[in-house]
């Protein structure tokens, strides 16, 4: 879909349809709603009168032929209450209406702005919004597969300064679609998205905006002591990678982020396996690094002025001949040493060499995000990422960055008194602490790893994948966090 700003009044805009928001118990006695009140001979006033058209979010109301604009269809949605309208408004109304219009065959729409938030951040938002609703993850379908045929978004913005619109567009264009390129990767069978090939396409994208790669072979972890990430793989026949993609900024930068991203491409649990009902959401668990390898190509197009490094370990989750058996001890790049007690438990374990990794590349801060528990679905649900960290500085700033991109995500506690639960008789760690807390013990393991860099992890088990569409999105792979990162990262440059 293209994207184009126009100048013109809203009437005099050629389109399939043009869509307007509607604020809650708002009514067309001045500006644009009186105005397409009087082109339209009162269809918002009947509409209203009707009850048919109230305001509130997720509503919308379809018109055809609406009288004197140059759109064919008219597209009313409710905006909720004026007070309330935020980016995440914008994002969510944009992307009701591209949706909605596709289903009705529409080519083209025009998206009116309304509020009075900033010019480049209400664009972004809708462009955002727009691109995010138009992924559909049907690509294996060989038939009725949903049809492009929408392909012109215009952005009807009025007077607004020209420079501002462009750049609200493109960087909206950039993050919409990385986030976009995310969820395919996600969507991926684990047939299809194995280690290597999760490697072969963060390789591509390197190459294609301009970053650099490093991919580890399992000989190379194995020199540098990965035994916990060894661990894991040693039960499958598809060999583990370790991939590291590297921006670096023309000027010299002080600080290097490493964001770090769970790379399981499908968790059978290993010997502690899982219960088959459900089993095949597990291809799902490269989520985080897919969010990593999505998050370096948008900073790779929007160049924020810090070091960035993006650390994916990646192997299956396979209880083969060779797999790892509950109550094996192994040794972390660290040097702690580890009791495996599930190996369902595996996500700590590769992501526990990821971090010593992520300090040894020469981190001064570090993000990880995983799928890493089924406990936070318990705790947050879908709606909340849960973050935990070792600084509440860092941790702030990334709750703001998700505030600033419209994701939720709330602060889980992770005092010492957790650590208790992962203690081993044996080693120095295991892996598992019980059935209290679960997102929080599997936090305080991952922090064994980190020393004193500020650190945050986010789990995004409960968020990742949507149970069900909706007006704006569809069922799937959500991309969550793509976008908060990124925006995290332009804060620290
Ligand atoms: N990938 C799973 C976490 C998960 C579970 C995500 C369900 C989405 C839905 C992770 O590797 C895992 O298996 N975690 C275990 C940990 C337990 C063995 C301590 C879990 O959450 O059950
Ligand atoms: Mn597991
Ligand atoms: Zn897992």
């Amino acid at each position: 879909m293209e994207v184009k700003a126009d100048a013109r009044k809203f009437y005099e805009i050629e389109c399939d349809a043009l869509a307007v928001g509607v604020y809650e118990g708002e009514k067309p006695e001045a500006g644009v709603l009186s105005e397409i009140d009087r082109r339209s001979g009162g269809v918002i006033t009947s509409l209203i009168e009707a009850g048919e058209l109230t305001g509130k979010v997720g509503e919308t109301a379809y018109v055809h032929n609406p009288g004197d604009l140059k759109a064919r269809r008219l597209l009313l949605l409710g905006a909720g209450r004026p007070e309330d309208f935020n980016t995440d408004g914008v994002r969510r109304m944009a992307g009701t209406a591209a949706r909605l219009l596709r289903g009705k065959k529409a080519r083209s729409f025009a998206f009116l702005r309304r509020s009075r938030l900033p010019l480049v951040e209400s664009a972004q938002a809708a462009v955002e919004g727009a691109l995010l609703a138009l992924y559909d993850p049907d690509k294996y379908r060989t038939s009725e597969q949903t049809e492009d045929h929408l392909k012109e978004m215009i952005l009807a913005a009025g007077d607004g300064d020209a420079g501002e619109l462009g750049r609200g567009v493109e960087r909206g264009r950039i993050l919409g679609e990385a986030t976009n390129f995310a969820r395919e990767l996600v969507n991926e069978p684990s047939n299809v998205m194995t280690p290597s090939e999760l490697a072969r396409r963060a390789e591509e994208v390197a190459k294609t905006y301009g970053l650099g790669v490093d991919v580890l072979d399992e000989a190379r972890m194995k020199e540098l002591g990965m035994g916990a990430l060894l661990g894991v793989a040693q039960g499958s026949a598809e060999p583990a990678r370790l991939i590291v993609l590297r921006y670096t900024p023309a000027a010299a930068a002080a600080e290097t982020v490493a964001l770090v991203g769970k790379g399981i491409t499908f968790d059978t649990g290993g010997i502690s396996i899982k219960p088959s009902e459900g089993m095949e959401k597990m291809k799902y668990d490269m989520a985080g690094g897919a969010t990593t390898i999505a998050a370096m190509r948008a900073i790779a197009q929007l160049k924020p002025a810090v070091n960035v490094i993006g650390i994916v370990p990646t192997t299956e989750n396979m209880p083969g001949g060779r797999a790892q058996r509950p109550g094996d001890v192994v040794r972390s790049m660290a040097g702690k040493t580890i009791e495996v007690i599930n190996t369902d438990a595996e996500g700590r374990l590769i992501l526990a060499d990821a971090l010593a990794y992520a300090r040894e590349l020469g981190a001064t801060r570090i993000v990880d995000l995983a799928t890493l528990t089924g406990a936070v679905s318990i705790a947050l649900g879908d709606v909340y990422v849960a973050v935990m960290g070792n600084d509440a500085d860092w941790i702030a700033r990334l709750i703001a960055a998700g505030k600033r991109t419209g994701e939720k995500i709330w602060e889980l506690p992770l005092d010492r008194e957790y650590r208790e639960q992962i203690k081993s008789e044996i080693a120095d760690l295991k892996n598992v602490g019980g059935r209290k807390a679960g997102t929080i013990t599997a936090a305080y393991f991952l922090r064994e790893f980190v020393g004193e860099t500020p650190w945050a992890h986010l789990d995004i088990a409960g968020t990742a994948w949507n149970d069900s569409a909706k007006a704006h999105l569809s069922a799937g792979p959500s991309g969550v966090c793509v976008r908060t990162l990124v925006n995290l990262v332009e804060g620290v440059g």
